[in-house]
């Protein structure tokens, strides 16, 4: 299939069935401007960036769609693609505190907009990007709504207020104390690069993504990640927790991903040991991904690959953010000839795997998926992923051409 992300022949289908569902749901009338904004795939440097590590990330190719047009009036009409996901309100009194639906992400971005400063707007929000299973589907909606709101009220976002934007949104309206790996990766990511991202420092820097004979594939659980918010929120303060701990013995350690491997050593025997065993997994995971980059530029997919299994089992015992599915399913996938490696996407407790494999796994990896998968929709669904390039408007169907932001 051909990504939005990636453009190619698919696309203009591809937008010519969104722009009918636009019509659909929203009416005739001013033809809508499309923009679009990708998911992202972490490599390695998972669950750190809340704690000041690094992590190895890549935008990737398909991602989220938002058709949108200004309205005459001082509504906010926002259309999802799923039954029953239509909101009206009225621009000018937009609620101050979340109203528990996926409306929310788009709410955030336009309170951080300023609504004052905003036609109506008619938004329509679609895609190809599997809701929901660690691909950063949330970062992708809030920095599209972003873009497509700015740029219709004649302000197009700069890219480093996007992802602020975006960061906001997830934390202030949301809720979630998320880091800043998802918005980056989808913001800055490009085709054929990974994204090193330093959260610690705020700064990100390009690296050329070549796997060679080998490609990304993710494979869906089919488990909905059930209660991920509050749990989430639970490991970031444990983080701090464990920072707070250690840091009299690390003065120099500003951050939990910091703190010498050694002084964690001397001191765990004196922590709680929920607190030791995620500082552990930060500080080793921060050191995994720093080894990861190294590994892929020198092209070791072999020793990448290793990398993937160790962040997967100290998310398992030392974040304690998998499931049985997962476990599964990355059991299943290091049984198929061909796989470098897997590991658990995103935040965890459900969601997908990340299958790091040669070319030609992905069926027999897809057979033995299904065997071990979940009961819900999408399980042992396997995607096939390539970095593609960040948030843009896509021209119109006269080959205008994308433009991207700065
Ligand atoms: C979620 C958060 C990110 C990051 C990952 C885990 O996607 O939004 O900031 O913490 O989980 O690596």
């Amino acid at each position: 299939m051909t990504g939005i992300g990636s453009g190619g022949a698919g696309l203009e289908d591809f937008l010519a069935g969104a722009r009918a569902a636009f019509s659909r749901a929203l009416g005739a009338g001013t033809a809508p401007r499309a923009f679009f904004a990708p998911g992202r795939v972490n490599l390695v440097g998972e669950h750190v960036d809340h704690s000041g590590g690094p992590s190895l990330a890549l935008a990737v190719d398909r991602g989220t769609l938002v058709l949108g047009r200004p309205r005459a009036d001082r509504r906010l009409r926002l259309h999802g693609e799923r039954p029953g996901e239509t909101v009206e309100l009225p621009l000018d009194d937009l609620p101050a505190v979340r109203r528990g639906g996926w409306e929310d992400y788009a709410l955030g971005v336009l309170r951080g907009l300023g609504p004052s400063g905003l036609p109506g707007l008619d938004l329509w929000v679609g895609g190809d990007l599997p809701v929901g299973v660690g691909l950063s589907s949330s970062a992708s909606f809030t920095v599209a709504v972003a873009l497509a709101a700015g740029t219709l009220a004649g302000r197009p976002p700069r890219a480093d207020a996007l992802v602020e934007l975006a960061l906001a949104a997830e934390r202030d309206f949301v809720g979630v104390p998320c880091g800043r790996l998802d918005p980056v990766s989808v913001v800055h990511g490009r085709a054929g690069r990974a994204l090193w991202i330093d959260a610690a420092a705020a700064r990100h820097e390009a690296v050329p993504l070549d796997l060679g004979d080998a490609e990304l594939l993710v494979v869906e659980s089919g488990v909905e990640r059930a209660l991920v918010a509050g749990a989430y929120a639970r490991r970031v303060a444990e983080c701090r927790a464990a920072h707070e701990a250690l840091r009299e013995h690390a003065p120099d350690a500003e951050h939990l991903a910091q703190v010498p491997a050694e002084v964690l050593r001397e001191r765990a025997p004196s922590l709680e040991p929920t607190l030791a065993r995620r500082a552990r997994h930060v500080i080793e995971e921060s050191a995994r991904a720093s080894e990861a980059l190294e590994r892929l530029a020198a092209g070791d997919l072999l020793g990448l690959g290793r990398l993937l299994v160790g962040s997967h089992a100290s998310l398992r015992e030392a974040m304690e953010v998998s499931v049985p599915v997962l476990d599964d399913l990355v059991d299943a996938a290091l049984a198929v000839p061909g796989v470098h490696g897997a590991r658990l996407l995103g935040a965890g407790f459900g969601g997908s795997v990340l299958v790091l494999a040669e070319r030609g796994a992905a069926p027999e990896l897809a057979a033995r998926a299904a065997r071990v998968a979940g009961p819900g929709p999408g399980a042992g669904r396997v995607h096939r992923l390539r970095a593609g390039d960040g948030p843009r408007e896509l021209g119109p169907p006269d080959g205008a051409g994308d433009r991207g932001c700065a």
